[in-house]
């Protein structure tokens, strides 16, 4: 299968042919979404709450987002690899913000980066567009406004809200942006703005008719902590396969099951020998 470009993804829109995205956080994971051929791959700031913990994305640094985006680039072959930057740093000034993305590029092999908000980051997009970083937009629930949203609430519900929405998608396409996430918003309102973009979108929580889809990888493989919204679909229970897993090698060890002599390596002499 073909290496995945910006141009090759934006081409799927034209040949209607959906887009494939999920997120990973380190090499493994990474590996094994790009061997499955998922066409893109996002290192999401949601990787400061299902594996660092944290109750929002608010926290994760930059640092910490670089030092996943590396591992990730390190399992890929295939995928576009997206990162996504994190909150305060790209909010204080266009020029900080660039220098901070160039990182991502420059430093961790990332072949784009995305950022959140619609309109009022169209200056920015053009910004990095005009400094040859490739830019995913995200508009709708976006993380990084939690406070501002007051919680992680459906958008666009209303008609000036969807109406907003619209304007939002069609500033960042209007930027320079390859592709945006929808995220959390009515389905009737994504097939608009679908309809409406030229560049592809990309859905969590936006329905079906979303140019592609992305789910938060841990939340798919039942991996995550959280309360899962509607729109997550389980495709696997690593939770309990892996508490099993934990369980059953702390009961061996304890028994006095685990090692074996056949998991153990032999000496080549008699035991004697050894104490001489
Ligand atoms: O951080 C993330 O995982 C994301 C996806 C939900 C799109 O932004």
């Amino acid at each position: 299968m073909d290496k995945i470009t910006v141009p090759s993804l934006m081409d799927r829109k034209a040949r209607s042919e959906k887009i494939t995205a999920l997120t990973a956080y380190d090499y493994p994971t990474a590996r094994l979404i790009d061997e499955a051929g998922v066409d893109v791959i996002l290192v999401g700031d949601s990787l400061g709450m299902v594996v660092l913990g944290r109750s929002s994305t608010l926290p994760v640094t930059l640092e910490e987002m670089l030092h996943h985006t590396k591992a990730v680039t390190a399992g890929v072959k295939r995928a576009l690899v997206v990162a996504d930057m994190p909150f305060g740093t790209y909010h204080t000034s266009q020029e900080k913000a660039l220098e901070n993305a160039v990182r991502f590029l420059k430093e961790a092999a990332a072949e784009a980066v995305k950022v959140e908000g619609g309109e009022r980051r169209q200056r920015l997009i053009r910004k990095l567009v005009d400094a040859e970083i490739p830019v995913m937009g995200h508009v709708g629930l976006t993380p990084q406004s939690l406070h501002r949203l007051g919680g992680y609430k459906v958008q666009g519900k209303t008609r000036e809200a969807a109406r907003a929405l619209v304007s939002d998608a069609l500033a960042v396409e209007a930027a320079g942006a390859f592709a945006v996430v929808l995220e959390c918003i009515p389905l009737e309102v994504a097939q608009e703005i679908t309809g409406r973009l030229g560049i592809p979108t990309i859905g969590i929580g936006a329905g079906p008719h979303c140019d592609g889809q992305i789910l938060v990888t841990h939340d798919l493989l039942g991996l995550s902590f959280n309360s899962h919204p509607k729109f997550v679909r389980k495709y696997a229970d690593l939770a309990s396969t892996m508490g099993g897993a934990f369980r059953r090698y702390a009961e061996d060890v304890r028994g006095g099951h685990f090692p074996t002599a056949e998991e153990s390596y032999h000496y080549a002499f008699q035991p004697q020998v050894v104490r001489k």
